[in-house]
């Protein structure tokens, strides 16, 4: 290329300033860029020094001569700095400046090439700055353990949560090897490099499981690994993020175990109700229907007013014989066994709501049958709910619906009494809290909504396979 061409080519650059200076530093040349970032016209800075273009603190430090020397010293300089524009405004300048010979190895003077990198400047100071502040919150973290492995498994970051969970201060720790955190059987079956390599290959693995805390004590930990690339695609470490279910874990077993007992009790309640149920009716109301056959033979060959005294007798056992069918159906509902759930509640509620005056509605939208279990529980619940009706809350009517919603029976009492029910009834209320107890007991739930005024629901749902596997951790 010859001197002409490449002179305009460097003329027109707009994104670089390139100019020349003479051996002592004035201003020799100019193109389009250093107009356009020094703000200078050629005609207005050929010939002047270029300190100049340095904030005052720098020229009275002697800056520009130096850079100068420098450049004769080493035949090149680079430089990063606060320059000023012609209107006195800053701008963050990259700079080069070359030392330039002749033929004869004599300083012809400099060859400068400034860029305005301010934007860069800021752009990678709000990145630190953001990842100063995404490092503080990581380190002041306290729920959960937050730090780094290097590709091997050592530590390299800890934070306040993991100092917190796992007992170890950060100095402890960094540079050893996690399975440090891992109960001995673990480390000896493997389980922490198997960890790291379903990390790698899978991007991420979560366990639960037991781990060690500095002490030797165990806590139960929920842990997230999280393979970690840079940029060129090369594993770079791995991310840790470890939780302390413990409380959790202890809370889950109490219920579970408090589920599994109200579950045996009403279990055993329902086969005591069962055997009661059989008892009387095989046994009293048989004999009851003995002795009333007794009397009415015994009536039949008496002579009166012994025979109407007899007459008497019997009634009085028939009237017995109703009270202990009535009970006996209580205890076990017949319908129930023979023809389903939406008869036995139907029944019921005829019978009850009927006797207390109250107007009643049984709605069934049901499309599956529940369980013989679930089937219990819903009439259990009914009939708690609507002697709860009849004792508190001065009704006018009252209604169930019984539907098949999400693989379970729900079914939703309603009524328009005083709608004071919910809150805490106090010592010796039992009712509502075993509605509760016998819903949960059968994995469902059940809630009560109580309008002052309007009146009370009561919902429950119960799933149609009575046992939901739980996962034992
Ligand atoms: N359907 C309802 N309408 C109005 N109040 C109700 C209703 N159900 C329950 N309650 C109120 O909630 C309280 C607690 O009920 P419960 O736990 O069944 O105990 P108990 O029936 O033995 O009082 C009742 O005492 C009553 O004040
Ligand atoms: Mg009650």
């Amino acid at each position: 290329m010859d001197d002409d061409r490449f002179r305009l080519l460097v003329q027109g650059v707009l994104d670089y300033a390139i100019f020349m200076l003479d051996p002592e530093g004035h201003v020799m040349s100019w193109n389009a860029g250093a107009e356009r970032i020094k703000g200078y016209a050629a005609d207005e800075i050929i010939g002047r020094h270029f300190s100049v273009f340095y904030p005052a603190e720098d020229v009275a430090a002697g800056k520009p001569a130096r850079e100068l020397e420098i450049a004769v010293a080493d035949g090149r300089l680079e430089d990063e700095g606060w320059r000023l524009r012609q209107d006195g405004s800053r701008f963050w300048a990259n700079v080069v400046i070359t030392a330039l010979y002749d033929e004869q190895g004599e300083l012809r003077g400099f060859g400068k090439v400034t860029r305005d990198v301010t934007e860069r400047r800021a752009a990678e100071a709000a990145l630190r700055e953001s990842e100063e502040r995404f490092r503080l919150l990581v380190q002041s973290v306290q729920d959960y353990a937050i730090f780094m492995l290097d590709t091997g498994g050592h530590i390299a970051s800890w934070n306040t949560g993991a100092e917190r969970i796992k007992g170890y201060a950060a100095d402890e720790i960094i540079g050893r090897h996690f399975s440090v955190f891992y109960p001995a059987e673990d480390v000896a079956a493997g389980k922490p490099a198997r960890e790291l390599e379903i990390a790698v290959a899978d991007g991420r693995l979560e366990d639960e499981g037991w781990r060690l805390r500095q002490d030797g004590s165990r806590f139960w930990a929920n842990v997230v690994i999280t393979a970690l690339y840079d940029e060129h695609g090369r594993l770079h470490g791995f991310g840790k993020v470890t939780r302390d279910m413990t409380e959790r874990r202890n809370a889950e077993q109490a219920l579970r175990e408090r589920r599994r007992l109200v579950g045996h009790l009403v279990e055993a309640q329902e086969v005591e109700r069962r055997r009661i149920a059989w008892d009387v009716h095989d046994e009293s109301i048989q004999s009851m229907v003995a002795v009333g056959m007794r009397l009415q033979l015994l009536a039949a060959r008496l002579p009166d007013p012994h025979a109407s005294a007899v007459s008497g007798l019997d009634e009085s056992v028939s009237a017995a014989i109703a009270r202990l069918r009535g009970l006996v159906s209580r205890l076990r509902p017949p319908e129930l066994d023979r023809h389903g759930l939406v008869e036995a509640v139907s029944a019921y509620v005829d019978d009850v709501a009927g006797r207390w005056g109250l107007a009643h509605s049984v709605r069934d939208e049901l499309t599956a049958e529940p369980s013989p279990e679930a089937a219990i529980t819903v009439y259990r619940i009914c009939q708690e709910a609507l002697s709860n009706v009849h004792r508190h809350a001065q009704a006018t009517r009252i209604a169930v619906r019984l539907s098949t919603v999400d693989n379970g029976t729900l079914v939703r009492i309603t009524d328009d009494g005083a709608g004071t029910a919910g809150g805490d009834a106090g010592e010796g209320h039992f009712g509502l809290a075993e509605m509760h107890e016998r819903a949960e007991a059968a994995h469902g739930w059940l809630s009560v909504d109580s309008t002052p005024g309007e009146g009370t629901v009561v919902e429950f749902w119960l799933p149609l396979l009575p046992d939901v596997p739980e996962l034992e951790p």
